[in-house]
């Protein structure tokens, strides 16, 4: 049956209030407007940035959809979409290109800035909402959702990708890998030999080991509170693991005397500023960089040491690890499917879409590195 131009009946979980349990519901999703596509999804992955939304730590507008790392195939197109047809595989984007912004536009940036940022945070969601549940509007996250059967995205943060990749894996190539392993190897460009320190063992920070490991570090120190996450970090790649919570003295204390001088690279892949704080003051002062891959909590602050800064370090944010979204992140599904890249050692856990809260839970127990919802 033809289904473009009409609205769709679906399943998808909705987060009703700040920190209340997802519930599954039935959610009429319009047809695409000019400019945008309408995706049947075939997986999405659960990434903290969704759990940081869920729990109102974001800018959310409830209620909304979560999700945002998802794989799917285009069900229909609205006017003036050129880049993706019915039937392709795409990816969805939390970061779009519109290739007209001052953003798009510099060959360094890729924060696109037509995704309606509010002043207060630098990512957001916004008040878009091409869905209704019981005759209520419903917002969408990041201008994409992904926590549903279909969806609705600007064709601007729509990726079309390979006839070949599996659909059951390669969502986590639409946050978790550009955003990790991205922010190694393409924003960083960690060198040969380096020493990197990785604050955060989650989906996020296993894709920065991978990256570091990939871009040939010698040593590579993980660190993180739960202890469970260190045998996986340690087979991707991380050489000494630290349990903060296990030192009387700060973490980058101990990193400094465990390196002598600092490290060459330190990611900070939690959310938090005290651990952004830890990551700064782990690298070396003139010649360490700092990457800050987490997304912090809605007003919060970092206090930095302001007579430290003078001795060079760098202090750099990267959101999906620079790439222009669009015209990059189809390379990297290209990159597994030519095993150029092994992205599978992520994925932890695969469960049927109406197993949200097992998945939750096994995300809120520390057990994943990344579960991947199956529709
Ligand atoms: N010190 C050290 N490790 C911590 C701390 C802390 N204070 N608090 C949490 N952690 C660890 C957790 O145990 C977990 O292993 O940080 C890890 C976070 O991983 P996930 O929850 O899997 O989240 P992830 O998807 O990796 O996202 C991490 O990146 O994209 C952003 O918004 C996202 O800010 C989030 C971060
Ligand atoms: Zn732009």
């Amino acid at each position: 049956m033809d289904t473009s131009d009409k609205t769709i009946t679906c399943r998808a979980a909705i987060a009703w209030a700040a920190n209340s349990t997802l519930s599954i519901e039935e959610v009429q999703v319009e047809p695409p407007k000019a400019g945008e596509v309408r995706i049947k999804l075939a997986s999405t992955g659960i990434c903290g940035t969704d759990d940081h939304a869920i729990k109102g730590l974001l800018s959310a507008i409830f209620p909304f959809i979560p999700g945002h790392e998802g794989a799917g195939i285009v069900e229909s197109i609205g006017k003036g979409v050129t880049s993706v047809k019915p039937g392709d595989k795409v990816l969805t984007l939390i970061i779009p290109q519109c290739r007209e912004c001052s953003s798009c536009l510099h060959p360094k940036g890729n924060f696109c800035e037509k995704q309606d940022v509010l002043p207060s945070s630098g990512l957001m969601l916004d008040g878009t909402s091409r869905f209704t549940c019981k005759g209520k509007k419903i917002y969408h996250s990041f201008r994409t959702s992904t926590f549903t059967e279909y969806t609705v995205v600007p064709e601007i943060a729509v990726a079309k990708i390979d006839d070949a990749a599996p659909m059951d894996k390669v969502s986590l190539i639409s946050c978790e890998v550009p955003t990790g392993y991205g922010a190694a190897v393409h924003s960083a460009k960690v060198t040969h030999g380096s020493t990197c320190v990785v604050f955060g063992l989650g989906g996020i920070g296993s894709a920065i080991v991978m990256g570091c490991k990939a871009s040939g570090a010698s040593r590579i120190i993980g660190v993180d509170i739960n202890e469970e996450k260190f045998p996986r970090a340690r087979a991707l790649g991380v050489t000494d693991c630290l349990n903060p919570q296990k030192f009387k003295k700060p973490v980058q204390q101990v990193v400094m005397e465990m390196t002598g001088v600092g490290a060459d690279f330190a990611f900070e892949a939690i959310g938090l500023s005290d651990t952004m704080l830890a990551a700064w003051d782990s690298c070396h002062r003139s010649y360490g960089v700092c990457l800050i891959v987490g997304v912090a909590p809605l007003n919060s602050k970092l206090s930095l040491d302001a007579p430290m800064i003078v001795s060079g370090r760098t202090m750099k944010g990267v959101c999906l690890g620079d790439y222009k979204t669009r015209d990059c992140i189809h390379h990297l599904v290209t990159d597994y499917l030519q095993n150029k890249i092994n992205i599978d050692p992520l994925v932890t856990h695969q469960l049927p879409f109406d197993q949200l809260h097992k998945a939750f839970e096994l995300y809120h127990a520390g057990k994943t590195i990344r579960c991947i919802l199956l529709f």
